[in-house]
């Protein structure tokens, strides 16, 4: 049976034909608007492109292109879409070898089941198991919690949970697959949580897709195993209890993130069921796509130690992103919930979590930690930028005012002064921008050079007259490894089929759609391509010349060597 050419379908059909099949389309300058079908909704908030052949739900944030639409509106199969999309647009219906797709389905599925044997298994263990039950009793996991979260206990002898496995007739093959085994120096698959409290992490479909496994001794070996990487098991896209979650988000109307499990167990324990955590490392714009969907208060909660305030001020960078609202939790003392909840009691740890600050008063209050506030030099550098911030944002009187306040309070500085200080930039600069808020919260913290690739994503992605100027660049350089990609792609189209549509993208790879989407939807300061090629080609290669030179520096000791390393670099730059 021939290949399926979807590219080739895809290129024949229009998305606004198809999409007015089912719900109705009124044109509107460039684009087409619906009222979405994809939530409860009567304003027109899907706008479909026929250029781009994708559309995007400027509500909900549903996006995709022909295929997904046809697939989630009827609720069928990729291929069933793809025939559907075929008939609906009078082209011959492809075959498909559909047993093909089918095995790739059904491995999922027996690793699936391989994870919810052991799920069961562990769960089982636990009752069995004195020692377990004594370290749940001493931590207060009740038999609500326990059954709640699944939690097991993978027994001391490290054969037992894999002789299980195979008596339930899974291979060595997947056991080793999904990571729960490893071989031992006698070639014996042997279980790597063993003699642990074990978590089982299920994906945003309900699937236990991995493990993170506790130590239940005081000893200095990991705290916590994790599953790693597997075929099933994606770190970057997977959140600690979002399949829960999002069953209580739209009736609690806020979502919190938090570091840890136990974290997640205190609030569930204080019924708050609505947390998701992202179980140490930092957020993902796969995370924040999976999280997008919800339209109300997003909550961070993470540690009040440094490493808890970095891991906010990180998490704040990626979700930066207008259509989402997010607040954060005032610091609490140095302990995490779990503790406060141990130490206080519930009620108090309601009222704590309620306490919240904006974003904007996190990152002022945070942000500046390489200050000495003793020493008044580094008072005045802090309020200056702190201005700096502030004065790119579009805020409220009101609010300026507080934060003025705020920034006057930190540095230890009059009030009035600072004031002063800040219309008087604010009257420069206003000639100058007239960019919204959320462009400019990026670009004070988003690193440049990682700025200007999104904004040469973004100009490619609406303009082919950009793909063919950057076509013609000689050189120029892209470090994110996902926005290489996009461009890789959207580069390879117009070299494919003078365009730079990105729908095809989508089967390809979801992820990377997504992250051309979120960077679609927002607004950055109006540059030119040229200038952002620019940017990524000259001004890139110098920074990494000055980089490649500062690490010398700091492996050579001589100084005179490193006067002439120095020296060598300011001929080279001359050239
Ligand atoms: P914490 O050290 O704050 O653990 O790490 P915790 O959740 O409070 O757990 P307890 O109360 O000490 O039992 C936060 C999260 O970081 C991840 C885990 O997901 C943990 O919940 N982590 C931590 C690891 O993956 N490995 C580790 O060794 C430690
Ligand atoms: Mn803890």
């Amino acid at each position: 049976m021939q290949e399926i050419d979807f590219d080739k379908i895809r290129k024949q059909v229009d998305i606004v034909k198809v999409i007015s099949s089912y719900i109705p389309l009124i044109k509107k300058g460039k684009n087409y608007l619906g009222v979405c079908p994809f939530h409860n909704d009567s304003n027109p908030s899907l706008t479909v492109s026929y250029e781009k052949q994708i559309y995007k739900c400027f509500s909900c944030g549903a996006s995709g292109n022909v295929f997904t639409f046809v697939k989630e509106y009827e609720g069928i199969s990729f291929i069933e879409a793809v025939k559907k999309v075929c008939q609906l647009s009078n082209l011959p219906i492809p075959e498909f070898n559909e047993r093909k797709e089918k095995q790739i389905d059904d491995h999922d599925s027996r690793l699936y089941k391989l994870m919810d044997d052991l799920k069961n298994y562990y769960m089982y263990q636990l009752d069995l198991s004195k020692t377990a039950k004594d370290y749940c009793e001493k931590r207060f996991l009740s038999k609500d919690v326990i059954d709640n979260f699944g939690i097991g206990y993978a027994p001391s002898d490290p054969k037992l949970s894999v002789q299980y496995l195979i008596s339930k007739g899974h291979s060595l093959d997947d056991i080793l697959l999904v990571g729960v085994a490893h071989q031992d120096s006698l070639h014996q698959l042997v279980d790597n949580y063993a003699n642990r409290i074990v978590f089982p992490i299920l994906n945003s479909d309900g699937h236990v897709v991995g493990f993170s496994a506790r130590r239940i001794i005081d000893n200095d070996e990991a705290k916590y195993i994790n599953t790693k990487e597997t075929k099933i098991f994606n770190k970057g896209s997977i959140l600690y209890n979002y399949h829960q979650a999002f069953k209580y988000v739209f009736k609690e109307k806020v979502l919190f993130i938090v570091e840890g499990f136990m974290d997640t167990i205190a609030l569930y324990k204080c019924g708050v069921k609505a947390c998701i955590a992202t179980m140490g490392t930092a957020l993902t714009n796969e995370h924040v796509n999976l999280i997008r969907r919800f339209k109300g208060e997003i909550r961070l909660m993470f540690d009040a130690d440094k490493a808890g305030r970095i891991a906010t001020l990180k998490a704040l960078k990626v979700i930066n992103d207008r259509t989402i609202n997010v607040r954060v939790v005032k610091k609490l003392e140095n302990k995490d919930i779990d503790e406060l909840l141990n130490s206080y009691g519930k009620d108090y740890v309601l009222e704590q979590i309620n306490k919240t600050e904006s974003p904007l008063e996190f990152i002022l209050t945070n942000t500046f930690d390489e200050y000495n506030f003793n020493n008044y030099e580094d008072r005045r550098d802090y309020a200056l930028n702190s201005l700096t911030m502030l004065k790119n944002l579009d805020l409220q009187p009101l609010d300026v005012e507080y934060y003025l306040g705020l920034i006057a309070k930190k540095a230890m500085l009059n009030q009035q002064v600072i004031k002063e200080l800040y219309y008087k930039q604010l009257n420069k600069k206003k000639v100058v921008s007239k960019t919204n808020k959320q462009t400019l919260i990026i670009s004070e913290f988003r690193d440049r050079f990682e700025v200007a690739e999104r904004i040469l994503i973004k100009l490619l992605l609406n303009d082919v007259n950009a793909c063919r100027i950057l076509d013609n660049a000689q050189y120029y350089y892209i470090d994110n490894s996902d926005y290489q990609q996009i461009v890789m792609y959207i580069m390879n189209e117009y070299s494919k089929y003078n365009d730079n549509r990105i729908d095809g993208l989508l089967d390809e790879n979801k992820r990377l759609f997504d992250i051309c989407m979120e960077i679609d939807s927002q607004e950055y300061e109006p540059i030119e391509i040229n200038e952002i090629i620019k940017i990524l080609s000259e001004e890139k290669l110098k920074f990494m010349q000055k980089q490649e030179l500062k690490n010398s520096l700091l492996k050579e000791i001589d100084p005179r060597k490193q006067a002439m390393m120095i020296k060598e670099q300011l001929k080279g730059g001359k050239k």
